[in-house]
């Protein structure tokens, strides 16, 4: 089993360049089955990333690393059942099925796994696909699809902004026959990029506000594409060099993307600054707390940037109050702070954090990829030694966290057992 050991209260202090988005990248991944040969440049070197490169290869695809390029070649994609064991690695694989069930015709595979965040139904985006012309049945645990001739257009209102089912449904629309038109669908600059890679191989898909159009083409070709920053990353980081009183600069960001977060962080008394590309925080000696942080669909306050908020506030000085209303059972990461000294209090949806001198050191483990990013914050910000277990969860999403930590001053390692 690896560990990492985190000797905390380290003022982390420095300049590090932020990866590209793993939200962003999986769907994308999951698009290029619908395309001849296509290369996408800064890529992180993620297991979920992996994870769907497997998926891509299980179905025909031949796929090239270097560095941060991907290059996949989709020319001999053929129907194949999608192992249950890679279904369970990650949620993001029920993308692949519109882009399958749109390139062959019909498509098999289990539920998706990934991290355990409450009840994460998929069925928005069975309707979704259904309402373009997809057969879809469920037997034990597994989804059995079908398209009779070509799936096509339709007008279709999601009841809730989600994410992966705007994607999924976009991905199946783009080479479907005729004119679809999504109303509710989620504005994560994520959609955008996914949007932007298919019109870089011919799709014809305009994205304004809630309200995505896809006029259906008959294939798409090869492109070239560089996936945007990753902003939860970003707010990853911010959040760990405010909870040590830091400065620190991150490059190849777009600030606009944390448009929700960074005012939290001002809140918090964080001097911040921002170029095109870049964005600067200068963390004071103690934080302030943060009134009101309320999760929301972009752009709100990201779900995924919460944990990491709320691990910075632990130590802040006064009450914060986090409401979540994306998961039902975001709060895992809380059991795991209050090991460390942490007063939270949580009572459904809503978390009271009351701000306490310190934390100290504790054996702890991560709990899911954002609440273990919370733990790795908390320890670095904690006086005395602690050691996380549960890595898997934050290799999904984080390339080199410790390296990345350690080159803004960190002492951090990785302990393999
Ligand atoms: C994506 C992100 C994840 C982020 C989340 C919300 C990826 C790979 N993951 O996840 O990091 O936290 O958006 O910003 O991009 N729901 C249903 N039925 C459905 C689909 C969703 O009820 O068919 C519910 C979910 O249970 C959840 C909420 O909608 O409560 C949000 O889910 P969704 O926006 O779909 O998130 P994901 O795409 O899973």
């Amino acid at each position: 089993m690896q560990r990492l050991i985190i000797e905390g209260g380290r003022r982390l202090e420095g300049e590090i360049a932020v990866h590209g988005a793993k939200n962003a990248v999986l769907p994308i991944l999951a698009a290029t089955l619908l395309g001849g040969s296509s290369t996408l440049s800064n890529c992180p070197a993620l297991s979920d990333v992996d994870a769907a490169g497997r998926i891509l290869q299980t179905l025909g695809c031949t796929l090239k690393r270097q560095a941060d390029r991907i290059s996949v070649d989709a020319h001999s994609v053929e129907f194949r059942e999608i192992p249950e064991t890679l279904m369970r690695e990650m949620r993001s694989s029920i993308l692949f099925l519109g882009p399958i069930l749109a390139r062959c015709g019909r498509a098999r595979l289990s539920f998706p796994g990934g991290c355990e965040l409450g009840a994460r139904p998929i069925d928005l985006h069975i309707e979704g696909l259904r309402r373009l012309g997809a057969v879809i049945s469920e037997e034990h645990g597994y989804l059995n699809c079908s398209v009779r001739g070509r799936l096509h257009g339709a007008e279709i209102t999601l009841p809730f902004p989600s994410v992966g089912a705007t994607e999924n449904i976009l991905l199946a629309a783009v080479t479907a026959q005729g004119r679809t038109v999504l109303h509710n669908a989620a504005r994560e600059p994520e959609i955008c990029d996914l949007a932007d890679f298919l019109n870089t191989c011919g799709g014809r898909v305009s994205v304004e506000g809630d309200r995505i159009s896809v006029e259906g083409v008959e294939s798409l070709h090869s492109g070239d594409y560089r996936v945007i920053p990753d902003r939860i990353e970003a707010a990853t980081y911010l959040c760990a060099s405010a909870a040590t009183g830091g400065e620190v600069l991150l490059t190849g960001v777009r600030p606009g993307h944390l448009a929700a977060v960074l005012p939290a962080l001002e809140t918090a008394g964080c001097r911040i600054n921002t170029g095109e590309d870049w964005i600067r925080l200068a963390a004071p000696h103690r934080l302030q707390a943060v009134p009101s942080v309320k999760t929301m669909p972009y752009p709100g306050f990201p779900t995924d940037a919460q944990a990491p908020l709320m691990a910075a506030l632990c130590t802040a000085e006064g009450t914060s109050l986090f409401v979540e209303t994306i998961f039902e059972a975001r709060y895992k990461h809380v059991g795991e702070l209050r090991r460390m000294g942490a007063r939270i209090e949580v009572e459904g949806r809503v978390a009271l954090v009351r701000g306490v001198e310190s934390l100290s050191g504790a054996n702890l483990c991560c709990t899911d990829l954002r609440g273990g990013a919370a733990l790795v914050i908390a320890a670095l910000s904690a006086e005395g030694r602690s050691t996380l277990t549960g890595l898997r969860h934050l290799d999904r999403g984080y390339q080199d966290l410790e390296g990345t930590l350690r080159r803004l001053g960190a002492k951090i390692s990785r302990e393999r057992e």
